[in-house]
């Protein structure tokens, strides 16, 4: 896929990027050429993070942070612009989640998903605006079904990605007229990643999201970053606040299946 695509010249921040469909976005960008700086908090995630995606030949930037941290975040892309130019790419993915009923999880556990992926997500997108190439940069908030899907046990995490795809509709509309496109991808459940290995920690539940997908199977991290490749690109220039699934039909109604995923 990334032969389609030429990010060379190009910079592109991820924060979330270290692991899992962050850093296989992070990747595919840093095999299209683009310098890429990813952030998260645990610096040897952050290290190995880097020292991957330097093995493309591309200069690589990290950061440990935490998305919590506004000033932390600041300084993160503050830097990066001095170091690799204007952003092209923003991609916020920071995320945290646990399955947890809503009667009796702790305030702080709510509190903690909502700071994380929402907040977060604001921080990063507040924080990056100022560094952004204007016109032309590309902003994609990876959202989650759960933003649209109510799920059991997911009370903070569907009102965080819903939080997610509102931020995402508000900033598309502010900045569009400075030529600024915001959008969201939201994957389906992927395989091989954290957050299924948590939403879906058995082989029957995991065999029972696989079958309640359309298209019959978990997507891969490659799907996800397909789509992020094209969505910062010209190809997709008239494209600005649109939530894109990236599911396999998943959230036209059988992702409701993780009800089923007793905590
Ligand atoms: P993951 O591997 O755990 O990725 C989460 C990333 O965010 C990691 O790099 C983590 O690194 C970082 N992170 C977590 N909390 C942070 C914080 N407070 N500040 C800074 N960085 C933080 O999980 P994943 O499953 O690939 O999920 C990635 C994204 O896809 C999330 O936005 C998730 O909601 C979304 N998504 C996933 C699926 C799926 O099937 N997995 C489905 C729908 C949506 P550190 O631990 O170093 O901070
Ligand atoms: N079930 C119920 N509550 C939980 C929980 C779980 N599985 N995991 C954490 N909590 C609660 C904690 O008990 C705490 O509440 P308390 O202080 O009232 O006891 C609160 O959540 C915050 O936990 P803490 O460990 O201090 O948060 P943190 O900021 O260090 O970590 C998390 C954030 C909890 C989201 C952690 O799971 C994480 O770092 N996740 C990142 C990876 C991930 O989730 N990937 C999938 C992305 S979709």
């Amino acid at each position: 896929m990334e032969d389609l695509f030429d990010y060379s010249g190009r910079t592109v921040f991820v924060a979330g990027g270290t692991s899992g469909i962050n850093f296989a976005i992070a990747e595919s960008f840093a095999r299209a050429g683009a310098s890429v700086a990813v952030l998260s908090r645990r610096p040897d995630k952050v290290k190995t993070a880097v020292d991957r995606l330097g093995e493309y030949g591309i200069t690589a930037l990290g950061f440990a942070a935490d998305v919590r941290d506004f000033d932390a975040v600041d300084s993160a892309l503050t830097t990066t612009q001095a170091e690799l130019g204007e952003l092209d790419v923003v991609i916020s993915g920071a995320a945290g989640n646990f399955p947890a009923p809503a009667d009796s999880m702790s305030p702080r556990a709510f509190a903690a998903v909502v700071d994380i992926d929402l907040k977060g997500t604001y921080n990063v997108l507040r924080a990056a605006h100022p560094h952004l190439r204007k016109p032309g940069a590309a902003v994609i908030n990876i959202s989650a079904p759960q933003a649209t899907v109510p799920m059991s046990f997911q009370a903070h995490a569907c009102a965080a990605k819903a939080g997610v795809d509102m931020v995402t509709k508000v900033c598309a509309l502010e900045w569009g007229p400075a030529g600024i496109r915001v959008n969201a991808i939201v994957p389906g459940p992927i395989a091989d990643t954290e957050g299924m290995s948590r939403l879906a920690p058995t082989p029957e539940l995991a065999g029972a999201v696989a079958d309640s997908v359309p298209l019959g199977r978990y997507g891969t991290t490659d799907d996800i970053s397909a789509c992020a490749l094209w969505l910062a690109s010209p190809h997709a220039s008239y494209i600005n606040g649109a939530i894109i699934p990236v599911d396999g039909g998943w959230s036209l109604g059988g992702a409701a299946v993780l009800t089923r995923g007793a905590p």
